[in-house]
């Protein structure tokens, strides 16, 4: 089959189409043949295998995994015998290793079926946000209907959920975006918006029972001049060094927060069925909006993802297999 395959861990550079052999089905798998691969910073973070921290998972000194991706839309192809809830030729989407390729083995409880709403490459972008955004709003923030959430990144990949989500959930969201974002956080339900270079937000003026943070390089000493005495502190976001990507940030958050008022909390995502059939849910209930996506074929792969480094292309990127 076609794929995109990695030997070593880099970026746009180190990938490369090659033909590769189709695998053998697990009894506890399925075969998806892929419809479309997102291109997202978590499918980076896999093939540059920085921060160098998650080597100690994603292999030490290659990746494990040659062919980068870790989510997909596609068509159920071959199902393993010890596998229920799924048949041959249904549409599904999820989180998977190597979605760069034809087909890809993908685990029953980390997919979904596809939203009858969204087209193959709106699904095969959803799963890497709707893991960080609808678990920061649903199982970490509990937000509550008529509290003030700040959510900074708001029309990024994963915050474009988070602010739909919380608006969903009943909240007064307020996202922090750049200045050429301002009228999408509008259109995805932001009551207030923020523009980065303009504002502080941290400066105090507002206070909020919750922050989501998604941009993920703010000082936690200066979020926390923007929370309530009694708020919450989401970090979802850690960008930072290639050793350890900023978790320094979001553990010295962790132990400050047995101490004080305020409740300081990170999160790594998980990967799973129900956070995707809560996406469902909210999809067919008109509240998140599908995303707005722009396609590369699969022999594109490499321009994709410089792209995606460059910030290049507003949209969320994909690849058409
Ligand atoms: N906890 C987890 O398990 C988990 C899971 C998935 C992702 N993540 C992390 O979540 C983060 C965001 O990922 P993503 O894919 O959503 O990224 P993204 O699509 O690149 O979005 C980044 C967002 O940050 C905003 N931003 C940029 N500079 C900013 C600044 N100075 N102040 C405030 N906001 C700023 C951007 O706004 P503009 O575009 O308007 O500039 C954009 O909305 C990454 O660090 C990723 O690793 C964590």
């Amino acid at each position: 089959m076609k794929a995109i395959v990695q030997d070593h861990y880099g970026n746009a550079t180190s990938i490369r189409f090659d033909d590769i052999d189709r695998p053998p089905v697990p009894d506890d798998k399925v075969l998806v043949q892929v419809v479309a691969a997102g291109v997202d910073r978590g499918a980076l973070h896999f093939m540059t295998g920085q921060p160098y921290l998650m080597r100690l998972g994603t292999g030490l000194r290659t990746p494990r995994v040659r062919v980068p991706g870790v989510s997909y839309a596609g068509r159920i192809e071959a199902v393993g015998a010890n596998v229920t809830g799924f048949a041959v030729g249904d549409e599904v989407y999820g989180a998977a290793r190597g979605t760069y390729a034809e087909y890809v083995l993908a685990s029953p409880d980390k997919m979904a079926h596809k939203p009858t709403q969204l087209t193959s490459d709106q699904a095969a972008v959803l799963p890497y946000a709707a893991f960080a955004g609808l678990q920061a709003v649903a199982d970490h923030a509990k937000v509550q209907p008529g509290e003030r959430v700040l959510v900074i990144g708001g029309t990024g990949a994963v915050g474009s959920v988070v602010v739909q989500a919380a608006k969903a959930a009943g909240a007064e969201v307020t996202a922090v975006t750049g200045p050429h974002n301002q009228d999408a956080a509008t259109d995805l339900g932001a009551d207030h918006t923020i523009d980065y270079t303009q504002a502080d937000f941290t400066d105090g003026t507002h206070t909020y029972d919750v922050i989501i943070d998604v941009f993920g390089r703010t000082p936690t000493r200066k979020l926390r001049r923007a929370l309530t005495p009694s708020g919450r502190l989401i970090i979802a976001g850690g960008e930072g060094d290639r050793w350890i990507g900023g978790i320094q940030r979001q553990l010295g958050a962790v132990l400050l927060n047995p101490f004080i008022g305020q409740s300081l909390r990170m999160f790594l995502a998980k990967e799973n069925t129900a956070t995707l059939e809560h996406m469902n849910g909210l999809i067919a209930a008109g509240k998140v909006q599908p995303p707005h996506t722009h396609t590369y074929p699969l022999v594109d792969a490499a321009n994709a993802v410089h792209d995606l480094e460059a910030a290049a292309t507003p949209g969320r990127l994909v690849l058409t297999v």
